[in-house]
């Protein structure tokens, strides 16, 4: 036979349709994969649909050979699809049982909204009450030097409180000794140096000291505040502690001031409010002896404080015969304790979301 017989192009043609639809079919992942390979034998202009359209011009004796034989391949390629196909919409139906059911029943899912934690909440809830009275608000560094958190405060070189063991130190030298801040007061000294009385600065932010049991924490946040001007006593101070009392934890609550020492105000004291769980002030026999928060005292040590002394304010670079002024410091995770009733520092920083969530 010569080469370009139509015949033998029609035998060609045939055996290649048939060598190659099985394997074509078998690699169509899905449905439209699948249409489009018998498209390429069977469909309009298919491979062996323009065979068979061209039988007719074949010779006389053997059209009715090659007629027969690619009719019945069509067919077989036709039976091919409808099983391949049979196969494929099998496998999707499995695939789609398997997927877990959908149980109509059950409560919907939505997302867990977050929040403030309870800390948070607390330290902006203070620094509210003492700017609605007119304070700024100013921050300063955590690391800091000892300069700032010591010797312009009035510490003498040799308080324990600048000992290691108090306080951690991440640089030494004499000349820049740097360290964790182990209280807000920096910000006095800090802020003092920058601007010029009067004052009044509220600064919170987080401290540090080598300190670890139920009530101590060795980071926890604290808030300074701090009020520079002429003619200010210790009544200015008792009076704007007994606002914030009020305003935190309801109008009468009563503040009293015991005489204490810090080294850098004169008089110094330490506040307590009456005990906010048990309220004495609101009972007729008064505090309860039997109440766990402030063993039957009556009184929560919230905060030191006192006057401005004039050896920080000469430290600072402001006169002391002219300036006068009172400073506290507090501590924001007792404040979210008492609110909430917490026990245990720790589990302001163990961020169980059970506890956390139900605060
Ligand atoms: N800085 C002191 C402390 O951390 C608290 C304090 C601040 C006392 C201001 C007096 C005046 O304990």
């Amino acid at each position: 036979m010569r080469e370009g017989d139509p015949t033998r192009l029609f035998d060609e043609g045939l055996a290649r349709v048939e060598g190659e639809y099985e394997a074509a079919f078998a690699a169509a992942l899905d449905e439209p994969a699948l249409r489009a390979a018998a498209a390429r034998y069977i469909g309009p202009n298919g491979e062996l649909t323009q065979l068979l359209r061209q039988v007719g011009s074949l010779p006389a004796e053997s059209r009715r050979a090659y007629g027969a034989r690619a009719n019945t391949l069509r067919q077989r390629v036709e039976h091919a699809f409808e099983q391949a196909l049979a196969q494929l919409r099998e496998r999707e139906r499995r695939r789609a049982l398997d997927v877990a059911p959908v149980d109509p029943t059950l409560p919907g899912r939505w997302p867990r909204p977050g929040r403030l934690h309870p800390t948070r909440r607390a330290l902006l809830d203070v620094v509210d009450v003492f700017t609605s009275m007119g304070f700024d608000v100013a921050d300063g560094p955590e690391v800091d030097r000892a300069e700032y958190n010591f010797d312009r405060l009035g510490f003498p070189p040799d308080h324990p409180a600048t000992d290691m063991h108090d306080s951690f130190f991440v640089r030494g030298g004499e000349a820049d000794r740097l360290m964790l801040r182990t209280h807000t007061s920096t910000i006095q000294v800090r802020e003092m140096m920058r601007r010029r009385p009067p004052l009044a600065v509220v600064a919170p932010g987080v401290v540090y000291r080598r300190d670890d049991d139920a009530t101590h924490s060795p980071m926890f946040f604290q808030i300074e505040g701090f009020l520079v001007d002429r003619d200010v006593s210790m009544a200015d101070l008792r009076g704007v502690l007994t606002v914030f009392g009020e305003r935190l934890f309801g109008a009468g609550t009563p503040l009293r001031l015991r005489p204490s020492y810090f080294p850098f105000v004169e008089p110094g004291a330490e506040a307590d409010l009456g005990c906010t769980f048990c309220r004495p002030w609101e009972q007729p026999a008064g505090a309860r002896p039997d109440c766990r928060v402030c063993k039957g005292s009556g009184w929560l040590e919230i905060l030191g404080c006192g006057m401005i002394h004039p050896v920080v304010f000469e430290n600072v670079g402001i006169d002391p015969e002219t300036w006068t002024g009172f400073a506290f410091g507090m501590g924001i995770d007792r404040i979210a304790m008492l609110r909430h009733g917490i026990p245990s520092i720790r589990m302001l920083f163990d961020n169980d979301p059970r506890l956390l969530g139900s605060l």
